[in-house]
């Protein structure tokens, strides 16, 4: 059997002025959509913001329902609102918070998978990466350089012969 060894990176941003001023603006933009989430039933709120080439930053947080499986991450309102209004415009990072009431966690905000499954599709079809900001509610950020990383052997338009 041969062993087939996948890695990949992340940084941890130890302080923010290596950043620049767009990507500090697109760090508290998804702090203050934290306070647009949705989320009566997890208790759990969300929110992303996505830079634009153009400069735009496109917000979503998440939105829950009654009939549970009906409500989106906040990461999904974000990128297909994006991709619903500026269609064709690059993507250049998108920058995820979250807080509870339920417990205090030090650890930045991971996409899920659905989340990493669709954020990879506009990766994927811009053949440009598309950067991620994980925040925590203490402040600890990590920067995932592409989605891909977060998301190896994955299943993409490359599959089906698309693309
Ligand atoms: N949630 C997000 O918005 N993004 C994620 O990446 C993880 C989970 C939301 C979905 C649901 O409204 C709540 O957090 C609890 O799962």
């Amino acid at each position: 059997m041969k062993i087939i060894h996948i890695s990949f990176h992340i940084q941890e941003v130890e302080d923010i002025t290596e950043l620049t001023a767009a990507e500090r603006q697109l760090i508290e933009a998804s702090q203050q959509m934290v306070e647009n989430a949705y989320a009566p039933y997890s208790e759990f709120q969300v929110g992303a913001a996505l830079l634009l080439e153009n400069g735009q930053i496109i917000k979503g947080s998440n939105q829950e329902n009654a009939a549970y499986p009906s409500g989106l991450c906040a990461e999904r309102v974000a990128i297909f609102s994006a991709s619903a209004n500026y269609p064709g415009v690059e993507m250049k990072a998108i920058a995820v918070s979250a807080k509870t009431v339920h417990h205090q966690s030090d650890q930045p905000v991971s996409p899920c998978g659905a989340c990493r499954q669709v954020l990879l599709e506009y990766e994927f079809k811009q053949k440009q990466p598309l950067k991620m900001f994980l925040v925590g509610s203490s402040g600890k950020i990590y920067l995932v350089e592409k989605v891909s990383d977060l998301l190896p052997l994955s299943f993409t338009a490359h599959e089906l012969g698309r693309l």
